[in-house]
């Protein structure tokens, strides 16, 4: 088969197209003909070499294609071994492209129980770019935000690739939704995905500024992938919680704790999600037919290091997604 694979960790220069023996399969596994793989900032910490496994490795986690023993359209499912505990993941938990070859190929082996039927709405691309951060997404809102119906929800940094997906989820689960972020532009995009309001987090009194925009009164929920503990508590109405699943802002919180339990609030974190999150997800993709994931670039799959290098860059809007044909 083609791949990419890293032959030693590093620069982008280690992403090396090449011919690659076809993955083996074993028992209880299932082969998938990739059509299109999509990439997260997770993957150029593989190629650093931040999980280290034996090499040459084909990275990537996430991925579309037909299965070849049914030929049935399918997303893969980037959480292996999650294990049966919906509460956490088990010891064995990894994702897929770390230790296992992953996606940057025409050929994929994972677990059976790893792919799911593709939302027949959705484009290759669009079905590629869909599993982890959607699953991140919908778990965070969730399997660990328990969002109601109803409920006010505040999601920081809405111009991320994360956040569009937690937007779009929270809508539809009839959430009113303010966001931050650092540019007009993502807010703009934020409200035409169904957010009610945002502001800039870069202005010091934001926290403030979401209370305002949300009628004065606190949230019930504030959604953290960067890691503002503090400023996020500070937002809350009382017996409001905050989950947590990123670190880029920060990577420490100071909290006064008396407030803290005075206002009965939680601090939960989350991690991507397993087959049965993704399968709930599924279903409320079907509940939204005329949502598409936002693809921002498509390449050939041997240009892998540059769609690397748009996400080292930043500034980019949308998934970045690689296609085998
Ligand atoms: N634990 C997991 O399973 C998991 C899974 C996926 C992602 N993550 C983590 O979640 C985070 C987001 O991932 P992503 O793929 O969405 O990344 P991304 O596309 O790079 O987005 C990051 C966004 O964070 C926002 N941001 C940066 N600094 C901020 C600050 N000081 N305050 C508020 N917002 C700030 C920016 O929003 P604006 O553009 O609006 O300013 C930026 O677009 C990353 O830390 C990632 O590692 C964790």
């Amino acid at each position: 088969m083609h791949a990419v694979r890293l032959h030693e960790y590093g620069g982008l220069d280690t992403l090396r197209p090449e011919e690659a023996p076809d993955p083996v399969v074993p028992p209880g596994w299932v082969l998938v003909e990739l059509r299109a793989a999509a990439l997260n900032w997770h993957d150029c910490l593989v190629r650093r070499g931040q999980y280290p496994a034996p090499l040459p490795l084909v990275p990537g986690a996430d991925g579309a294609g037909v299965r070849r023993d049914t030929g049935e359209d399918v997303v893969i499912v980037p959480s292996l071994w999650w294990g049966d505990r919906d509460a956490a993941p088990g010891p064995r938990f990894e994702i897929l492209g770390d230790r296992v070859d992953g996606t940057y190929a025409e050929l994929v082996a994972v677990p059976e129980e790893n792919v799911l039927p593709k939302p027949a709405q959705l484009s290759w691309e669009e079905a590629a770019a869909l599993p982890l951060a959607g699953v991140t997404a919908h778990r965070a809102l969730f399997g660990r935000g328990g969002l109601r119906p109803g409920e006010r929800v505040l999601i920081l940094g809405a111009g991320g690739g994360v956040a569009t997906f937690l937007v779009a989820f929270a809508h539809r689960a009839g959430a009113r939704i303010t966001v931050t972020s650092s540019s007009q532009g993502g807010i703009d995009g934020a409200v035409a995905l169904g957010a009610t309001a945002g502001v800039s987090y870069r202005d010091a009194g934001w926290p403030q500024a979401a209370r305002e925009a949300n009628d004065g009164e606190g949230f019930d929920l504030v959604i953290d992938p960067v890691g503002q503990w503090a400023d996020a508590l500070s937002t809350l109405r009382p017996g409001g919680r905050v989950v947590s699943f990123g670190a880029n802002a920060a990577e420490q919180a100071e909290i006064a704790i008396r407030p803290f339990y005075f206002g009965q609030f939680d601090i939960r974190g989350t991690t991507m999600g397993s087959h049965r999150d993704f399968a709930a997800m599924l279903g409320l993709i079907d509940r939204m037919p005329d949502w598409r994931p936002v693809v921002g670039t498509v390449l050939p799959l041997d240009r892998a290091a540059d769609a690397h290098r748009l996400l080292e860059d930043g500034g980019h809007r949308g998934k970045v997604v690689l296609t085998t044909r």
